[in-house]
C-alpha cells in the first residue's frame, strides 16, 4: 500500500504471485494441507481462513509467548491446527463449535495432525458455555470467527478474560462488505470494532474480509 491506487484499494496480487508466495514462505505440511481440504472433503462450507492468514495466527501466537488460547467457530480445525502449531507443549487451545458434525470433523483432523492433547473442542453454542469457560483463563489470545452478529458480546467475553498484552483476532470483519449496512448484524461487528480500539491498540487489516488484530491494554495502567 504504498502509492495512491493502492491505498485507494488496487491489488496487486495475482492468482499466480499468491501461489508463489504462499508456497515459498509457508509450503503446508501433510496435516494443514488435508485441515484445509477437510471442508471439501465433507461437504461442510468452505469458509475457512486463508493459508496465509493461518499463518499469520501462528506468528502472532509465538511473538506473544501465547499459552492459553480461545478459538470461537472451529469448522474442520484448520485454523486451530495453525494456532496449536504455536503453542509449547504445556500450552492449550479451546475451541468452540455449535454444528456437532464440523465438532466431529475437526477432531478427526486434529488427532490425525497429532495435536489431540493440546486442543479441546467444545460442542456447544459460544454464548452457552463463554461462562464457564472463563475459570481456565485468563487468556493470552482470543480468536473470532463465528456468528458475526455476536461479535460484540464475543469481544466483551474476550476483554474480560484476555491477560494485558494479550490477543484479539477478529476474521470478517468487514462483515463480506455489509460493514456499514443498517441492520443489527453490522451495527454488532461496527460495536466489536469501536469497543476494541478504546481497550486495544488495534488495527484492522485489509486481508480479503478484514482481519482485526489488537493487544489488550492494561487497564491498570
Ligand atoms: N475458524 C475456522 C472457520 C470457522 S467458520 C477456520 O478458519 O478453519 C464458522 C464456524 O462457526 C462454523 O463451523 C459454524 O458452525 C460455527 N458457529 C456459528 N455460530 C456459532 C456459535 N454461536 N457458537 C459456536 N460456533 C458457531
Ligand atoms: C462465512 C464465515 C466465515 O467465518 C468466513 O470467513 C467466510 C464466510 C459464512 O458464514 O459464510
Ligand atoms: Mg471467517
Amino acid at each position: 500500500m504504498a502509492d495512491p491506487g493502492s491505498r485507494a484499494g488496487e491489488r496487486y496480487a495475482t492468482p499466480q504471485i499468491l501461489d508463489y508466495a504462499a508456497r515459498t514462505h509457508h509450503p503446508e505440511d501433510a496435516g494443514l494441507s488435508r485441515a484445509f481440504d477437510a471442508p471439501a472433503r465433507h461437504g461442510m462450507p468452505e469458509i475457512q481462513l486463508g493459508p496465509a492468514e493461518g499463518r499469520f495466527l501462528e506468528i502472532l501466537l509465538r511473538l506473544t509467548h501465547a499459552t492459553k488460547v480461545v478459538e470461537i467457530g472451529t469448522l474442520a480445525g484448520y485454523s486451530a491446527l495453525w494456532m496449536a502449531r504455536a503453542l509449547p507443549p504445556r500450552g492449550h487451545l479451546w475451541t468452540i463449535e455449535s454444528d456437532p458434525g464440523h465438532a466431529e470433523v475437526a477432531a478427526e483432523v486434529v488427532g490425525e495432525a497429532g495435536f489431540g492433547d493440546r486442543v479441546t473442542i467444545i460442542r456447544d453454542k459460544a454464548s452457552e458455555v463463554l461462562p464457564e469457560l472463563s475459570d481456565s483463563g485468563p487468556f493470552c489470545a482470543v480468536f473470532l470467527d463465528a456468528d458475526k452478529g455476536s461479535y460484540d458480546l464475543y469481544g466483551r467475553w474476550a476483554t474480560d478474560n484476555l491477560r494485558p498484552g494479550g490477543l484479539l483476532i477478529g476474521d470478517n470483519a468487514y462483515l463480506f462488505g455489509r460493514l456499514l449496512d443498517d441492520t443489527d448484524e453490522a451495527k454488532a461487528m461496527r460495536r466489536f470494532h469501536e469497543e476494541m480500539s478504546s481497550n486495544y491498540r488495534s488495527v484492522c487489516l485489509p486481508t480479503p474480509d478484514g482481519l482485526a488484530v489488537g493487544v489488550r491494554l492494561d487497564p491498570k495502567a
